[in-house]
């Protein structure tokens, strides 16, 4: 998957871009505040339909302008696909061509891009909801069944903890809503499980290329629920053991909604183990891990974005990092130093310069 084309209109600081991608290596190069993180930002939210940064979308919106646009023409197999977001005080809208999409499920995932951000480096010390998002994101691009289901449960959760904090809730109908649950994050549980296997498998070998040294690295999916067949019975019966808590303390204790993925290196916790180099390199291998369950699911290379990747490496892990990219790629990256990428492909790569929310080709041979 490639994106060809991007056009953006009063978005951030850009009042009116327009640029064309190569389909291998795009290098943003410029200063810092000027641009460079907004346009991934653009990219990264035609994929996820939500910013990496921040809540309030109307943030995006440049500043005294009304409505920021963001459109971009997406390459796969089944041909170019123009995806627009326009987004308003109001709230968002979603057009594939020229037809309005009312579901976030069917946008997300026409273009697919997995982000790198130094935000990226608190991954493991960061709250178990980091890595559930990092799971819920990957795999609802990927499946609409599985946003579908996930958007679902939120309601459903919501509902019964807000029924929790009546006066005298009623068992039975609790245990409707526990049910509900039970079949809705059944088959997320199985995907996430599905997910983990595959990076665990990979991740190993990754970053020990990063590494050249032997580690072995495990992820668990840390959930009530065991890795057995019964799935739905087992929450079941753990929901109905922890109901009397749920209504003493009004909320609902059991759930993918407390789920983690615990990261180990060599058997010990990643989080309290691992140096910050260490954890530098294994949060890379794992997002070239997730490029490869995404080529395994729809046999296309997302989109690589990388922001400010090279500010997080020494100079001899940088030269490896760029050794190690898969050669397929789509990459966008950021950098406020040219000499950053010397000895890059120069013949796959084009340097674009970022300045105050315009874009031009990078003139200077930086070779
Ligand atoms: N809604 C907005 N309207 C206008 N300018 C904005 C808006 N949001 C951010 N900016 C500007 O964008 C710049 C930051 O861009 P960013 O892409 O983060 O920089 P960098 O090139 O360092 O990655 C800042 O100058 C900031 O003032
Ligand atoms: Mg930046």
């Amino acid at each position: 998957m490639k994106i060809n084309e991007i056009r953006l209109n009063n978005f951030r600081n850009y009042s009116l871009l327009k640029m064309r991608f190569t389909k291998r290596i795009n290098v943003l190069i410029g200063d810092n505040a000027q641009g460079k993180t907004n346009l991934l930002e653009a990219i990264s939210f035609l994929s996820t339909v939500r910013s990496f940064r921040i809540k309030d979308e109307t943030d995006l919106i440049k500043k005294n302008c009304d409505i920021a646009r963001i459109e971009g023409m997406i390459e796969s197999d089944a041909g170019e696909k123009r995806l627009t977001v326009m987004i308003s005080q109001t709230g968002k809208s979603l057009l594939i061509h020229k037809n309005p999409v009312r579901r976030t499920s069917e946008f997300i995932g026409q273009c697919n891009a997995v982000l790198f951000t130094p935000a990226d480096m608190d991954f493991f010390e960061a709250p178990p909801k980091v890595r559930r998002r990092m799971m819920d994101v990957e795999l609802s691009k990927l499946s609409p069944v599985y946003m579908e289901n996930l958007n679902q449960y939120a309601r459903v959760l919501k509902e019964r903890n807000t029924y929790l904090k009546q006066e005298h809730p009623d068992f039975e109908y609790l245990e409707v809503l526990s049910d509900r649950l039970v079949a809705l994050q059944v088959p997320i549980i199985e995907s996430r499980r599905e997910f983990l296997g595959f990076i665990t498998e990979r991740i190993s070998a990754l970053f020990c290329e990063f590494m050249e040294e032997k580690f072995e690295i495990d992820i668990e999916y840390e959930s009530e629920s065991e890795n057995h067949t019964d799935l739905a019975q087992q929450l079941r019966l753990k929901m109905t053991a922890s109901l009397k808590r749920d209504i003493a303390f009004k909320m609902t204790h059991i759930g993918i909604h407390r789920d983690d993925a615990k990261f180990k290196l060599n058997g010990f916790d990643v989080s309290s183990f691992a140096s910050q180099g260490q954890k530098r390199m294994l949060i890379l291998a794992l997002k070239m891990a997730i490029l490869e369950f995404i080529v395994s699911k729809i046999d296309t290379y997302p989109i690589l974005l990388l922001d400010d990747v090279f500010s997080e490496l020494d100079s001899k892990k940088k030269i490896k990092f760029a050794q190690l990219l898969p050669k397929d790629v789509q990459i966008m990256i950021t950098t406020t130093e040219i000499n950053e990428i010397k000895g890059w492909p120069a013949s796959e790569t084009d340097v674009f310069f970022v300045k105050n929310g315009v874009i031009a080709p990078y003139k200077e041979d930086y070779r």
